[in-house]
């Protein structure tokens, strides 16, 4: 019998509000689904939400005067407040909903990056950086010629803040990108202190937060971060949609991104004026149906408690931790103590993916390969990690059993050379 971690946090029934959880994989065996930070699972509130969504009130937003237009308005609109609330933005004219992390920041890039960066500017971004939060700086810089440099990351796997506050200090920095949570070490990085300093050499910072959002309480205003983008389908909400969170004034001072119906107030065969916020950021039909399950996500975290999450998170990454490093020839990678639910390794010589495939024989689920962070995995000299990544619903159980089977398939290698 598993026990809960804590009395009043009851894992296995939070696990069994996850329909997709109670199968058995095809091979007999329970599925384990440890890639999370790829992409979580749906609770039935959001999924039985979408259902009445598409069966009850489906229809465009903002166009209609009829019923249905009108209640999918409301519904989508209502998505918004939640978001607003759930990272305590000081007004909905600051949640743009887009189709994630990764449109977010090509949004900030492209609008206020096309309109403030030029030749001789410097921006910062880490070297724990996703692809996401480093092509689409690197694709503008190659336009426009302004320079990317790399803050530095400790042994730890943190980021090197005396390396940081000199390349702020030694360069006119306008831009620091930083994510908030590795998605391969795990650590959690200092933002509020990364934006006081950012914002003393005169510096917008943006956050990646698609690994932080979903594990731990977020305050857009308490961090003081410039702008905040993260994805709803790590969060136990539909893939499809995101949200970039940014403060008021730069919203209303950078141009567009994209054009199209909804973000104009008006067209001419001359020209067209941008409509208000957050409109003008949200060309197109949106993904409707996407952010109001986003929205019944946000208010199945709210109510166990996203620091109850954080906390429950925090408890089974410790105990994977220790479980795993009682395995010979097992390398993690990111050794901070201040950590999100990301476990990256190699063990022995095995190829992360053979390992992986190994483990989904064992009804597993893990990701493997660069997890689109080849630059660190260069800096690291590997070409690859296995990455076990935990959510609310993941057991001790569910960790016991990937040591297990992860002894299993280390004895089989072994023999087998
Ligand atoms: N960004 C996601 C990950 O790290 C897909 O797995």
């Amino acid at each position: 019998m598993i026990q809960p971690i804590e009395n009043s946090y009851n894992v296995l029934t939070i696990k069994s509000d996850f329909p997709i959880l109670s199968q058995t994989h095809q091979t007999g065996k329970p599925l384990t689904y440890l890639d999370n930070a790829a992409s979580s699972q749906m609770p039935i509130s959001v999924i039985d939400a979408l259902s009445d969504y598409h069966r009850r009130y489906h229809a465009n937003v903002h166009r209609g005067i009829h019923q249905l237009s009108e209640l999918a308005t409301e519904g989508y609109e209502s998505a918004r407040k939640k978001v607003r609330d759930f990272i305590h933005a000081k007004s909905k004219r600051e949640i743009i909903f887009t189709k994630g992390t990764t449109e977010g920041i090509n949004l900030v890039v492209n609008a206020w990056g096309r309109a403030n960066l030029g030749a001789g500017d410097v921006i910062l971004l880490s070297q724990m950086e996703h692809h996401a939060n480093i092509v689409p700086y690197q694709m503008l810089a190659s336009e426009k010629g302004f320079i990317v440099r790399y803050i530095p990351i400790t042994d730890k796997g943190e980021i090197d803040m005396d390396a940081y506050q000199r390349l702020l200090t030694d360069n006119p920095v306008k831009l620091v990108g930083v994510t908030h949570c590795s998605n391969v070490l795990g650590t959690i990085n200092p933002i509020t202190e990364m934006a006081r300093l950012a914002h003393e050499a005169g510096a917008i910072i943006v956050i990646d937060g698609a690994q932080s959002a979903p594990h731990m309480p977020i305050d857009v205003q308490v961090l003081d971060v410039d702008f905040f983008a993260f994805s709803g389908h790590k969060m136990c909400a539909p893939t499809g949609v995101g949200v970039l969170y940014g403060k008021q004034a730069l919203l209303e001072a950078m141009p567009p991104f994209l054009g199209g119906g909804s973000m104009i107030s008006e067209v001419t065969f001359d020209g067209f004026t941008t409509g208000e916020l957050p409109a003008k950021f949200e060309a197109g039909t949106p993904n409707i149906a996407q952010a109001i399950g986003l929205g019944y996500a946000m208010d199945y975290l709210n109510g166990i408690g996203l620091d109850n999450i954080h906390h429950h998170i925090k408890t089974i990454t410790e105990y994977a931790l220790d479980r795993l490093s009682e395995l010979p020839h097992i390398i993690i990678y990111g050794h901070s103590p201040n950590r999100g639910g990301v476990i990256s390794f190699t063990l022995g010589d095995i190829h992360a993916h053979d390992l992986s495939q190994a483990l989904d024989f064992e009804g597993i689920a893990v990701r493997s390969g660069h997890h689109c962070a080849q630059p660190l995995h260069r800096l690291l000299g590997i070409p690859a990690t296995t990455r076990a990544s935990f959510y609310l619903y993941t057991t001790k159980a569910d960790i016991d059993r990937l040591v297990e089977a992860l002894y299993k398939i280390s004895t089989f290698f072994v023999s087998k050379r």
